[in-house]
């Protein structure tokens, strides 16, 4: 059985006081929520105030990224254990952004996975081609790569306790989204690399969440696929309700 994940990634939004009260009110239109495993990520600034918000609801608190070092001179950055003390669940590693815009690569999500995991936080690993890749026929490569590069020395049981949310780069915040059979394609392919490293059992086990211009309109039709397991959300998790209407459909469905 597979935990359907769905996570809002408020991105570089909302001032403390405009996360406190989003938080708020998707603790309160998703206390009768059971299925779904919910989280937000406000940004690091917001994070604090957020984790007060959501302690004892149902609502999950993920950090946008993270630094992999414990502590020391590295300007700008947060470490795995400022996230644990406040209180974050999930952390998501190798954002397609973080790729583009600040050199992540799949060494630093490597090293990102490695100490989120020795924490017992979870990793959601983000992966994902650009539209030149994917019309190169670069698609299956591209993937390779990225898995193979975040899960490198990683054990079968430190890989059970991770999530892997798949963005075409193409998608993200385009209102493109990945038709379900182009999503359900990638996502078993996606699925076939964990098996190759780690067996089929553990590969069924793991949570592939879609991510690219989610919405309540097409919610439902991308996790009804086999092997979506839940929506990395952007621009619709910036409002509960837009955010509940991909989360409701969910609650249906099982994995
Ligand atoms: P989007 O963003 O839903 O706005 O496309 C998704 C993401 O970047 O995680």
């Amino acid at each position: 059985m597979r935990k359907i994940v769905i996570a809002g990634n408020w991105k570089m939004n909302k001032t403390v006081a405009d996360s406190v009260k989003l938080a708020a009110e998707v603790v309160a239109a998703a206390k009768d929520v059971k299925n779904v495993v919910v989280a937000i990520a406000p940004t690091y600034l917001a994070l604090a105030k957020v984790a007060e918000v959501v302690k004892g609801s149902n609502v999950k608190l993920a950090a946008q990224d993270v630094h992999w070092e414990n502590q020391g001179a590295y300007t700008g950055k947060v470490s795995a254990d400022m996230l644990k003390e406040i209180g974050v669940d999930f952390v998501i590693i190798g954002h397609s952004e973080q790729r583009t815009y600040f050199g992540e690569t799949d060494e630093t999500v490597n090293k990102k996975v490695r100490k989120v995991q020795s924490l017992g936080l979870t990793p959601i690993i983000c992966i994902g081609e650009t539209l030149a890749e994917r019309k190169d026929g670069r698609l299956e490569a591209v993937l390779t790569t990225q898995v193979n590069g975040a899960y490198a020395g990683l054990s079968r049981d430190e890989a059970l306790r991770t999530v892997i949310a798949y963005e075409p780069v193409w998608a993200i915040g385009t209102g493109v989204t990945a038709s379900d059979d182009e999503a359900q394609e990638a996502h078993a392919f996606v699925r076939g690399l964990l098996a190759k490293l780690y067996g089929d059992s553990v590969a069924q086990s793991i949570s592939i969440q879609y991510g690219g211009s989610m919405k309540p309109e097409n919610a439902a039709g991308l996790l009804a696929q086999k092997d979506i397991d839940g929506g990395l959300i952007g621009g619709a998790a910036l409002k509960a309700d837009s955010f509940l209407g991909i989360v409701t459909p969910g609650e249906t469905i099982h994995k």
